[in-house]
């Protein structure tokens, strides 16, 4: 027994305060009263999702089928059959259509202004991957395609093309390559210089038994690029460059070389739009590496070519032209090569990575937020391998998981995420369903001020007038940088209510041992007993934390109460008077000590 209770403690208690570096657990964990779902009716393989008409809407490409799903009015959603499995969705804003392509063992792809009816179709190849298992994604800039599907007939030449109006091919690849996303360089104040990125991995032709098999990059081609002369690089890219995405820590050898996702956050200066890119590693550790697309763009512009030490032609390869088609032979045959950039990118100043050891992330998607005072936050929405969802603050590179989303049934895995900044709403897809989940779940951080600005969620404040924790606005306190409840108390005062904590009076017979129970409502707490003057540390179990009334006996007719601390703030949670009462008294109150003995049989089991 004592054995038991004792690897029990020091197991636990190593999980709560021998934490590593990077061991970062989510403050609160909701599991419901947050999302509403909409059944897509089967099991789709692939489900591609695009943001609706409308607020509360989107539409949604799946196997067989095309949805425009209402959130605020179910019945009104729109589903049609279609006779592919949809692996793009995209809106053409140039001419206000939707583009959707599929395959059914041969691609199509569609303009469509009502849902499900082709209204011109256009050529697949190269766009629409040929099996729903290929990553390839698209992006539309003013009317012209970027896309980054195979081609059927001739897989070597794999890689970003353009379609519609200035037609360019990839290159023949060299390497096997897998493409995550797409993003917009722009727009410049000289939009001559606006660049379509790519970001992807490349296998690593290094077969050294520890050379990592993937290598992450970023792209690089100019949206003027009209392809090269008649004899070198015709209707191919004369700006193509690729350079190396770094993320890792050298010193300690940690590196992260699996590139999983991306998600940009545009800024009014282009050079200051983020990537946000996911990674993980072979000890299925995630890093988020954060790039500035001005850090990009200065290695492009700036880092020598990898293998040329003679002097570089005018003008330098990957600068945008006017005319492409002009360019010197010297510049083409220099591009032909398919430039590298010797110097890698890396992360923005020393704070632009997140390591976390014990979460397996596979989506991102990333909100700025405004809060109650005049700066903003920045908020990443992480979805696990088995369908959780966190919610991080980033803050100088440190995250912080503000609560764990569990709308999902354990293991069920996320397809595919879209955040909607406007509503506040995360469009979480899975194989059967499509979520809404709310980001504004203010209330559940409790009524009580203290509480809610210890929450640090940038979306919520408390509000000194209705005294509820509730959107954040400029009437609302917050303090996402410290956390301080002491603003609570600060000017016009809050006011708010105390915690409230639970107490229970406990018969007991002076025989035997028993637990008192204690619930952990905030992982990044402490907890602790007492009682008389004295502090006693938890038994932990997963949920709980314990006290162990050993040998009960006539002076243990007392009160105990268990306290949280977070931050240097204390709260009681719960509050138990026990008492220590004779045979012939519990027998005439038929009372029994259930509860602890019920908690006794928990722990075994
Ligand atoms: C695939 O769809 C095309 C129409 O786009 C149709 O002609 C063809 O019969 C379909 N093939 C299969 C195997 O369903
Ligand atoms: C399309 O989806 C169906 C149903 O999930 C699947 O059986 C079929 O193999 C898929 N077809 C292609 C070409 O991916
Ligand atoms: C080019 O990329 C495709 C897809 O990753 C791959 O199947 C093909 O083998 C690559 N070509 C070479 C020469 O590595
Ligand atoms: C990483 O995670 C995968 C899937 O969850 C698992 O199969 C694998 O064993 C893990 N690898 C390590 C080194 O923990
Ligand atoms: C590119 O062409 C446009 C008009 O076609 C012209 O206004 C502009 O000055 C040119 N830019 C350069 C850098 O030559
Ligand atoms: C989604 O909705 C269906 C009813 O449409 C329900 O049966 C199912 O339990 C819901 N799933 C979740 C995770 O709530």
């Amino acid at each position: 027994m004592f054995l038991f209770l004792w690897v029990l403690h020091t197991a636990c208690s190593s999980r709560v305060f021998g934490s590593t570096d990077f061991d970062y657990k989510a403050r609160v964990t909701l599991k419901e009263g947050f999302f509403r779902n909409y059944s897509l009716g089967g099991h789709h393989s692939r489900v591609e999702i695009l943001q609706g008409p409308e607020n509360g809407m989107v539409y949604v490409g799946a196997n067989f089928r095309l949805l425009l799903i209402n959130f605020e009015a179910p019945k009104k959603s729109k589903e049609v059959i279609w006779q592919h499995n949809v692996t793009v969705l995209l809106e053409d804003k140039s001419t206000d259509t939707l583009f959707v392509c599929g395959t059914n063992g041969t691609q199509i792809c569609c303009s469509m202004e009502t849902l499900g009816t082709c209204r011109s179709l256009h050529k697949a190849d190269g766009i629409a991957p040929i099996s729903v298992d290929e990553r390839a994604p698209s992006l539309f800039v003013d009317g012209e395609l970027y896309s980054t599907a195979g081609l059927s007939h001739n897989r070597n030449r794999f890689g970003i093309r353009r379609d519609f109006q200035n037609i360019i091919w990839p290159a023949p690849n060299k390497t096997e390559q897998r493409y995550i996303s797409l993003a917009l360089s722009g727009p410049r104040v000289d939009q001559l210089q606006d660049r379509v990125y790519t970001f992807l991995m490349e296998k690593n032709l290094d077969s050294h038994p520890e050379a990592s098999p993937w290598i992450p990059c970023v792209s690089q081609v100019c949206r003027v690029d009209h392809g090269g002369s008649k004899n070198i690089l015709q209707q191919s890219w004369t700006s193509h460059l690729t350079a190396r995405l770094s993320c890792g820590i050298r010193h300690k050898n940690v590196y992260f070389t699996e590139l999983l996702d991306v998600a940009v956050l545009h800024a009014e200066t282009w050079s200051d739009s983020r990537v946000y890119a996911l990674f993980r590693n072979i000890w299925n550790m995630s890093a988020i590496c954060v790039y500035t697309m001005g850090d990009i763009d200065k290695i492009f512009t700036n880092s020598a070519f990898k293998g040329h030490s003679e002097q570089i032609p005018t003008p330098r390869p990957g600068m945008c032209v006017n005319n492409s088609k002009t360019l010197p032979d010297k510049v083409l045959n220099m591009a032909k090569e398919q430039l590298q950039m010797e110097r890698w990118v890396q992360p923005v100043s020393d704070k632009g990575m997140m390591i976390f050891s014990h979460q397996q992330y596979t989506h991102i998607r990333v909100d700025q937020v405004k809060g109650s005072g005049p700066g903003e936050h920045t908020v990443l929405l992480l979805a696990l391998e088995d369908g959780r969802i966190h919610k991080v603050l980033e803050q100088k590179g440190q995250p912080f998981i503000v609560a764990e989303l569990q709308p999902l049934q354990p293991g069920v895995r996320v397809l595919n995420m879209l955040l909607q900044a406007t509503t506040k709403k995360l469009y979480v897809c899975t194989s059967t369903e499509v979520l809404e989940v709310d980001l504004l779940t203010c209330e559940s951080y409790g009524e009580n001020c203290e509480l809610c600005i210890q929450a640090r969620d940038p979306y919520c404040g408390w509000d000194p007038r209705s005294r509820k924790c509730t959107v954040a606005s400029s009437h609302t306190i917050q303090d996402v940088e410290n956390a301080s409840p002491s603003v609570c108390t600060k000017g016009k005062a809050c006011n708010s209510e105390k915690y409230i904590s639970q107490e229970i009076t406990l018969d007991l017979l002076p025989s035997g041992s028993c637990f008192l129970r204690c619930p952990m409502p905030w992982a990044h707490a402490e907890y602790s007993w007492h009682y008389q003057g004295t502090q006693q540390q938890c038994v932990y179990t997963e949920e709980d934390c314990l006290l162990l009334i050993d040998n009960v006996n006539p002076q243990q007719d007392r009160m105990y109460w268990c306290e949280a601390s977070e931050g240097g703030y204390r709260r009681t949670i719960m509050t138990y008077r026990l008492k220590i009462v004779n045979k012939a008294w519990r027998l005439a109150h038929q009372h029994s000590g259930i509860l602890c003995i019920l908690i006794l049989i928990a722990l075994f089991l």
